[in-house]
């Protein structure tokens, strides 16, 4: 039972990795955590919304329900959602945006319905449409059923706030965070990604070792909102900012392309990890474990996505499993990518995998060690 005046909120997150989220959000110590199909519920009140944007890395976005109707007809979706309290969440000098999503419903066409919906807060609040807001309500229809939330985020989190340089196939920073829980990454072991593009799975990890919010460098939609108290959200930003601790773990990262450092050593700069993450350009042939206690390799080479691609990229995945074979005992691996094949040519011992993940358009793997012998 939901306690009375709580939300029912959603994080969403990559089809594939639902349960990963689950954790971490069970582990900040929200209530109720319940891995659905593309995210997780929870309940709470705004301040929960305020700290689920502000602190948890594996979400894509916050959304928070503010009502659910049965309905069938346009016509009574605009009567309907003009009973929505819109004032209580909205400002009338905010503009908005609407985004409807139909499945399986008599109400089908999405424009027509967000269209409504526009109207209906218009004539309630007075606010108006613009594609380019911040506030951004959205109507799902599944089975006649309408759900109208609002996205309390804004811009996808992934967009930690301070990455300005980014590579060619990067990847998303809430994947890599759930990415590095699942290969039970806690901030406690050296990283090493030695092909790190961009540096993402290097700087999350520093990140999470010095217990850094992802969202402190940022701004979010429910700044924009009714239900917004900045004084409160200036305590909880400091209260969790205060938790900053100094890692006892080092992060290493190294691509062939220069390029791919330089824009790493930028963006851990930005990030403020600098002092804990090492950044250099070499091949994954060069590659040697670094001194100390062995940790896990974290690594998404590339996949390619053209035919023909596979036989060249063969040899590289072969090198890379033949170099942390002889020279990483003791590190786990755990390695990202969209063919099996080419991950088995690594020679690695991995165990069986979990279920594929929806990235860039392709359903990608993550395949990992125990520690190697
Ligand atoms: C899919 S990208 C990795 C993206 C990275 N995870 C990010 O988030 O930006 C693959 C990277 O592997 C690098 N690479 C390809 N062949 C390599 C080799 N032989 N040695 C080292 N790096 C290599 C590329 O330069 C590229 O940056």
């Amino acid at each position: 039972m939901k306690a009375k005046g709580d939300l029912e909120i959603f994080l969403a997150t990559a089809p594939g990795l639902e349960t990963v989220l689950c954790d971490e959000v069970k582990a900040n110590g929200f209530r109720a955590p319940k891995a659905i199909p593309g995210g997780v519920t929870i309940e709470g009140r705004w301040h929960d919304v305020w700290r689920a944007n502000l602190v948890i890395r594996g979400a894509s976005r916050v959304l928070a329900r503010l009502d659910r109707f049965r309905v069938t007809h346009l016509t009574d979706l605009e009567k309907r959602a003009r009973k929505v309290k819109w004032a209580d969440v909205l400002r009338p000098n905010v503009p908005f945006r609407v985004e409807a999503s139909c499945k399986t419903s008599r109400i089908y066409h999405s424009g027509a319905a967000a269209e409504r919906i526009a109207n209906a807060v218009t004539a309630e609040l007075g606010a108006a449409t613009s594609s380019e807001a911040d506030v951004g309500i959205t109507a799902r229809f599944e089975n006649d059923v309408c759900t109208i939330s609002i996205d309390t985020s804004g811009e996808l989190l992934h967009k930690r706030g301070f990455k300005e340089a980014v590579a060619k196939a990067p990847m998303r920073e809430n994947l890599a965070a759930l990415f590095l829980r699942q290969c039970g990454y806690d901030g406690s072991e050296p990283i090493v990604d030695p092909m790190c593009g961009s540096g993402t799975f290097v700087i999350e990890a520093a990140e999470i070792a010095a217990r850094l919010m992802p969202g402190r460098a940022r701004h979010f939609a429910f700044e924009q909102l009714a239900t917004f108290d900045g004084a409160k959200w200036q305590t909880l930003r400091e209260t969790k900012g205060a938790a900053a601790v100094t890692p006892a773990a080092r992060f290493f990262g190294s691509d062939r392309d220069a390029g791919a450092i330089t824009m790493s050593q930028a963006n851990a700069e930005r990030a403020g990890v600098t002092a804990w993450t090492e950044f250099q350009q070499k091949t994954v042939s060069e590659l040697t474990a670094p001194d100390g206690q062995p940790g896990l390799v974290i690594v998404n080479p590339p996949y390619g996505a053209r035919i023909g691609d596979k036989k060249q990229l063969q040899p590289l995945y072969r090198s890379l499993g033949q170099t942390l074979l002889n020279k990483f005992p003791g590190w786990r691996v755990g390695l990202i990518t969209a063919d099996a094949q080419l991950a088995k040519s690594t020679g690695l011992p991995f165990k069986p995998t979990a279920a594929p993940v929806a990235h860039g358009g392709l359903r990608v793997t993550l395949f990992q060690t125990g520690p190697l012998g």
